[in-house]
């Protein structure tokens, strides 16, 4: 719907007409009136004027992506951390400090986003159909604010958990038609796309996009040996801990790309930190690297941090340990925001996921007016990290192992014969993922409503000068302009610069681009268009 004021209905209304005459009284009004419009229309194409009048000089921005994360999950944590700790019922975490409204997150074509539009509204400010890569509804590739900070001279990174060619971090690097293009999105990570290489630091997993196809472990589309041809364009590789903790800053390390795992890195719960490090010490080394690669400039830098707390399998003690580490990292940045002025933190998700609820009717009778955050406590593992083990172990003895398995993974005693002998059949991992989070979900006495996203407006977070300007409620578009204002950015020339030639770089010259889950990989794994 078109909301914009029709001119000869305002004139209609204010009493312009050719032939009346106007009186004194009548003139002063209509001069009083048309001042409040100048106002208004002043006051609606600066909503963020205030950004122009502080200055400190070097801008950064950290864009900090909860993917999937939705306000239940912060009372969720909340809960878990008074009742872990301890803590008095008035204990804020590290986002609750930082709340100034709330994101609404539809997209072009649906009431429920995806990750792919939800990510693309953040860094093009456009809205977009599901599935989208930084492309517009009429699938044409949109300039966005990690380009344009780049063409500015800032530097740029990009940090995740998940696999870096999946919807979010793909939609800050990449412009495809269609998310499961990850074979192209990571040729466009690397700088083989019409601007160049726009990505300074990349640091998550999905090694397995950046393989030749007959390699062990790859799941390109084709023979390119990304790794290979990366080093070529500059970039330092890595993809162990030990490389990782090597990395100093003012050494030169930029441009880098490490990947630690093929697929999405571990869960939090199941994180050997031998082998991976956390999310917050990749934003810290992250932090540490772009600073001291712009030290000597007067331009600062751009870095989204995603963290993947999406419950699509809806378990609650995995979901709420992604969501304590992402707590973590939000401590340390809005430490690194208060030491660097100029810089600004923005925390917002692209969606809720699950329909999460804190509280389940268990009986018919009377519903209880509680949840119990005890039984999460004794969860060790994840129930993607358990499902694995009950799809590789058929020995005679295999109702014992299942009991041990739930009673070492899941902390439960008292699980039903009923669990045990339909456990005891064969079934996908998917299944055995979801029905052992039943199982947990049901102790805690905790709903879901789905496997997939819901449309529910999820909470901003800001920290930083000029974030006041963020309170209230937003479109999810408005995150990308106030980047845009706070960074003077020019996303539309970039746009023009994509588009120049009608490149079709962004396009699928066949149906084999549309890689196919090779991996049951369990950061989204409910149908192509509603991962993550
Ligand atoms: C690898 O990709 C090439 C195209 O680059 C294709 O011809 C070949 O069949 C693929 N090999 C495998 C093992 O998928
Ligand atoms: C489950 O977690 C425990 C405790 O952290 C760990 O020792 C064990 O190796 C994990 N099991 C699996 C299958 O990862
Ligand atoms: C379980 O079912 C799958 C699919 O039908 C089958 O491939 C697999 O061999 C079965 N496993 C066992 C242990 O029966
Ligand atoms: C979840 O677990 C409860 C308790 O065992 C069971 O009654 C319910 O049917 C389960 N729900 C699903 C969707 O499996
Ligand atoms: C751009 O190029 C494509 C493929 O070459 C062609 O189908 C399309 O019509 C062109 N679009 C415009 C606006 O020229
Ligand atoms: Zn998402």
């Amino acid at each position: 719907m078109d909301n914009r004021l029709d001119p000869a209905e305002t004139e209609r209304l204010l009493g312009f007409g050719p032939e009346r005459r106007k009186t004194r009284k009548e003139l002063c009004f209509i001069c009083f009136a048309a001042l409040i419009i100048v106002c208004i229309v002043i006051g609606s194409i600066s909503v963020w004027a205030s950004l122009s009048y502080v200055d400190s000089g070097k801008r950064n921005v950290i864009l900090m992506i909860s993917d999937g994360f939705g306000p239940t999950s912060e009372t969720f944590a909340r809960n878990y951390k008074q009742y872990v700790n301890k803590l008095e019922y008035n204990y804020v975490t590290p986002l609750d400090e930082i709340l100034v409204g709330s994101s609404r997150t539809r997209s072009f074509d649906s009431l429920i986003t995806d990750s792919a539009a939800g990510a693309t509204a953040f860094s093009c400010g456009i809205k977009t159909y599901n599935g989208a890569i930084g492309v517009n509804p009429k699938k044409e590739p949109c300039g966005n604010i990690l380009e344009s900070a780049k063409y500015l001279g800032l530097a740029t990174g990009l940090v995740v958990t998940s696999r870096i060619t999946d919807a979010t971090p793909a939609s800050f690097s990449a412009h495809v038609i269609h998310r499961n293009m990850e074979s192209d999105i990571a040729v466009q990570q690397i700088g083989d796309n019409p601007l160049g290489r726009q990505v300074d630091l990349i640091i998550g997993g999905g090694r397995c996009f950046f393989l030749p196809n007959h390699t062990a472990g790859s799941c390109r589309i084709d023979e390119r040996d990304l790794v290979v041809e990366s080093k070529k364009r500059g970039f330092k590789f890595f993809s162990t801990r030990k490389e990782f903790d090597d990395l100093e800053p003012g050494k030169n390390n930029l441009p880098l790309l490490g990947l630690f795992t093929l697929d999405d890195m571990s869960y939090e719960i199941d994180r050997d930190p031998a082998q991976e490090p956390s999310l917050k010490e990749m934003s810290e080394k992250a932090l540490k690297l772009l600073e001291s690669a712009t030290a000597n400039s007067d331009k600062g830098f751009f870095l989204m941090i995603e963290g993947n707390v999406a419950a699509h399998i809806n378990d609650p003690a995995t979901h709420v340990h992604e969501i304590l580490a992402y707590h973590d990292t939000i401590s340390f940045v809005k430490k690194y925001v208060d030491e660097h002025p100029g810089t600004v933190m923005i925390s917002v998700s692209d969606h809720e996921t699950g329909g999460l609820s804190l509280a389940r009717q268990v009986t018919s009778e009377y519903p209880e007016y509680l949840w119990y955050p005890e039984p999460l406590t004794r969860v060790k593992n994840s129930s993607y990290v358990l499902s694995q083990l009950l799809l590789n172990y058929w020995q005679e003895d295999r109702t014992e192992y299942i009991k041990g398995v739930i009673r070492s993974g899941l902390g439960i005693e008292d699980f039903e014969d009923y669990a045990i002998s339909w456990l005891n059949k064969n079934h996908t991992q998917m299944e055995y993922e979801i029905f052992l989070a039943n199982m947990t979900s049901f102790k805690a006495q905790i709903g879901w409503a789905t496997h997939g996203h819901s449309a529910v407006d999820v909470n901003l977070y800001a920290h930083g000068q000029n974030t006041e300007v963020l309170r209230g409620n937003h479109e999810n578009t408005d995150i990308g302009d106030f980047i845009t204002e706070y960074l003077n950015l020019d996303l539309d020339f970039i746009t023009l610069k994509l588009n120049k030639n009608n490149n079709t770089f962004h396009q699928a010259t066949d149906s084999t681009h549309f890689h196919v889950d090779k991996f049951n990989h369990h950061h989204g794994i409910m149908s192509d268009d509603s991962k993550n």
